[in-house]
């Protein structure tokens, strides 16, 4: 088995042999959990996988490997996958062969738990040691179980083509930046994924062309942080400081990057995530702006409305900066749309705290939200600081609030299209209708309507005539010009 092993460790490099063995047909079932970089990093390990024989399947009970990408940011995050591990388990009563590993960012806090006290399975892997998964698989083949959680200072798999997994053939995401160094004081992140460095642009623009041949029409740009992107030549962002004169001059930064990408591929819509305040440039929404395939659409994560919050969370903005960059994003693309992410309760959270971030969101008049309860992580700073002392009653309370007035808003941004026509890029059929199609606008609004001679993959213009908080309704009137 080793001949056939794809990739070689020697000492820390890894060397890749570009050897395809397909033959040996087995089977990998891949379930991913959490955020859209879990999703993109299984396409990166079923590649990984390929190269030793595994196809994915989507048969668990006949598979010979499970793997389940974890996420670690809520305890109810944690909870599912441990559900699906259960699963997985009585699984492997009936199907002995199949092997079971455990990927993603629960892999380092609880892989004592799942390999020695539970038993529950085969192999955990970090988010940054895939590349290791041929030798680990061989390492368990006789039984034995295999680990490796190291976090690296230099990985970003920009050498992998990933295998697209249960793909439309329309939307596909890229990775630019791995890890985060911002330390919110209620994020694991920093801790499961490690520091932040950026990926090679060259690797990045060859996987956009290699998309666009392969029919794909609109990509995402995913990081935790990605207007932090910075290539120097490889290495942690946090080392930028000690790198040569030559280096920084030549320096690629997020605007720069999101530009190239926007000139190498006109015809296809760039997206990206996740944009965090504190290091969004005017410079970004500019290019934005000059760009006609770079969509009017910013997720910008606030957290929260007030000062305090802001403060203790360690987020590097006030309310008052935050509201200063919203203002200069209509200011420079009126017709953008903004999500945020937000946080109820969190330690020492008052109720006038609370009415701050409802009055920031009223200021805002968001188009989407994703909106949680804080949930205390192990690890993390607020964990070891801060008491987790706004009872349940009050943060789930809080959450309706900040949810009720989301819906108004987002409702708020739907009727604003009605009448207007807008380009829609068709990703599938509607799920209520399957005389329909459903895509999106670049705003990020669902648009649904009837199909007619149109196509998965087609840009049409749509004339909206009606909504709901979360849709746009509407006619097509034909091709739009981009098709
Ligand atoms: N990088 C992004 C966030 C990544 S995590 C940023 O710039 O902010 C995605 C979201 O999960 C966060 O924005 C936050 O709203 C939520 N989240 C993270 N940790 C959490 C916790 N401990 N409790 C509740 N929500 C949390
Ligand atoms: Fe987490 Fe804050 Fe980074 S939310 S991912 S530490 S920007």
């Amino acid at each position: 088995m080793s001949e056939k092993n794809p990739y070689k460790y020697n000492g820390d490099t890894l060397i890749l042999e570009n050897i395809t063995d397909n033959n040996t047909n087995k089977s990998v079932y891949i379930e991913s959990y959490g955020c859209a970089m879990n999703f993109s990093d299984s396409e990166i390990v079923a590649s990984i996988l390929s190269k030793n024989g595994y196809k994915t399947s989507d048969d668990m009970y006949n598979a010979d490997l499970i793997l389940v990408n974890t996420c670690s940011i809520r305890e109810k995050a944690e909870l599912t996958v441990r559900k699906r591990l259960e699963k997985f388990n009585k699984v492997r009563k009936t199907n002995t062969n199949v092997k079971v590993g455990v990927l993603g960012c629960m892999a380092e806090r609880l892989k004592h738990k799942f390999l020695e006290e539970e038993k529950i399975v085969d192999m955990v892997v970090g988010p940054d040691a895939y590349k290791d998964l041929p030798n680990l698989l061989e390492e368990i083949e006789d039984g034995k179980s295999a680990v490796n959680v190291i976090l690296s200072k230099d990985e970003t798999y920009g050498d992998i083509t990933p295998t697209r997994i249960n793909s439309n053939g329309v939307n596909a995401f890229i990775s630019i930046t791995r890890g985060c160094d911002n330390m919110c004081t209620f994020c694991v992140v920093p801790f499961t994924r490690g520091r932040e460095r950026s990926r090679d642009p060259q690797s990045i623009i060859k996987e956009l062309n290699d998309l666009s041949e392969k029919g794909f029409k609109e990509i995402t740009l995913l990081g935790q942080n990605v207007d932090s992107y910075l290539w120097y030549g490889g290495g942690l962002k946090k080392d930028f400081s000690k790198a040569s004169e030559i280096q920084k001059a030549s320096s690629i930064n997020f605007a720069k990057l999101l530009e190239m990408c926007a000139l190498t591929q006109p015809k296809m819509r760039i997206r990206f995530s996740t944009s965090n305040p504190q290091d969004m440039s005017i410079e970004v929404i500019k290019i934005m702006a000059k760009y006609e395939n770079i969509c009017n659409y910013i997720h910008l994560p606030v957290q929260s409305g007030s000062d305090n919050v802001l403060k203790a969370m360690n987020r590097q903005h006030t309310r008052k900066e935050y509201l200063e960059l919203v203002e200069n994003i209509f200011k420079i693309i009126p017709d953008c749309s903004i999500s945020h992410d937000m946080i109820s309760g969190f330690p020492d959270e008052s109720e006038d705290d609370h009415k701050q971030t409802l009055s920031l969101m009223k200021k805002v008049k968001y188009s989407f939200g994703y909106m949680f309860k804080y949930s205390e992580r192990p690890g993390t700073l607020a964990a070891k600081k801060l008491e987790d002392n706004v009872d349940e009653k009050t943060k789930s309370r809080r959450l309706s609030e900040i949810v009720d007035l989301q819906q108004k808003h987002s409702l708020f941004r739907s009727k604003q299209f009605i009448g207007k026509t807008v380009e829609v890029l068709i990703e599938k059929e509607s799920k209520k209708s399957s005389s329909h199609w459903a895509g999106r606008n670049q705003q990020n609004a669902t648009v649904v309507f009837p199909k007619k001679k149109f196509n998965v993959g087609d840009f049409v213009n749509v004339k909206v005539n009606d909504c709901t908080s979360a849709t746009l309704v509407g006619e097509a009137t034909g091709y739009s010009k981009n098709n």
